[in-house]
């Protein structure tokens, strides 16, 4: 394993996160295949865009590797399921927290033993239309923050990741709108006092932290827990990535 972090501490909530590059992979999946379960492959092969497809492949092969070494079983033995909004969850919810993302061409996958969590990670670069998007996410408080900080495409990534992670944790989804979300200044500091939709209250039932080193993207975690987040994070390379 490479760019290993670990930021652990007692009375914390720890997640372990891994990430991979499909770039690493070409312009074929190779033996990331075997690591997909028959929909899994399915579902592959209807992505029309082959960097999305990779990217896809990528992360449903490291919850598979991850959840495998942790819970001593082979890769295709990890029931993945997801709920009806979508949430992943692993059969037999013998580790309560599994949630994955991919953008561009980036990938990870994070687990806990001991709450619900989300991942999010976001590779888009600056985009025109900046500022309605930030009004779309942010609350009109953090929109004034982002714009008096500079308007900078960073922090509003870096607040759509926090939000999109604790969203994901909860199980909602976007669906339940990030401007419902109050996690601060943008950009996000952890201390900074939530406000969250109702359906997740209460607000100091929540954790995040933002993560800084896959690559260049904007990505957080978050848990459904009142304790601090620790995130013990790898990047997985391609040799790394087969069929044990
Ligand atoms: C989940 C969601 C936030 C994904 O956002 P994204 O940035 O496009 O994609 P990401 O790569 O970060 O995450 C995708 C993963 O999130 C997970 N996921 C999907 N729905 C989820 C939910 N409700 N809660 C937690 N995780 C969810 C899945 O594992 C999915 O992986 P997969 O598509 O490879 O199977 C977004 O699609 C969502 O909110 N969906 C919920 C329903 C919804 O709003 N639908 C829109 C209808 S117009």
């Amino acid at each position: 394993m490479t760019d290993a972090a670990d930021t652990s501490a007692a009375d914390t909530t720890q997640v372990t996160l891994w990430w991979a590059d499909a770039a690493d992979w070409g312009s074929s999946p190779g033996d990331l295949m075997a690591l997909l379960s028959a929909p899994e492959r399915d579902r592959f092969a209807r992505l029309r865009r082959p960097a999305d497809a990779l990217a896809y492949a990528c992360a449903h092969a490291l919850v598979r590797l991850l959840a495998a070494r942790e819970l001593g079983i082979g890769p295709l033995e990890v029931g993945l399921v997801a709920d009806l909004g979508g949430k992943p969850r692993l059969d037999g919810r013998r580790l309560p927290g599994v949630s994955l993302s991919h953008s561009g061409t980036l990938a990870c996958a994070a687990l806990c033993r001991t709450a619900d969590i989300g991942i999010d990670l976001e590779t888009s670069g600056p985009r025109t239309g900046a500022d309605r998007l930030a009004e779309r996410v942010l609350t009109p408080r953090e929109v004034g923050t982002w714009r008096a900080n500079g308007g900078a495409w960073a922090d509003l990534m870096a607040a759509w990741t926090v939000k999109e992670a604790l969203l994901k944790a909860s199980g909602l989804g976007i669906s339940a709108g990030m401007e419902a979300l109050q996690v601060g200044a943008p950009p996000p500091a952890a201390a900074h006092p939530l406000t969250v939709p109702e359906a997740m209250a209460p607000a100091e039932g929540w954790a995040y932290a933002r993560i800084t080193t896959i690559a260049a993207a904007a990505a957080a975690v978050a848990a459904a827990s009142p304790n601090p987040l620790t995130a013990r994070y790898e990047r997985i390379l391609r040799g790394q990535c087969g069929m044990p």
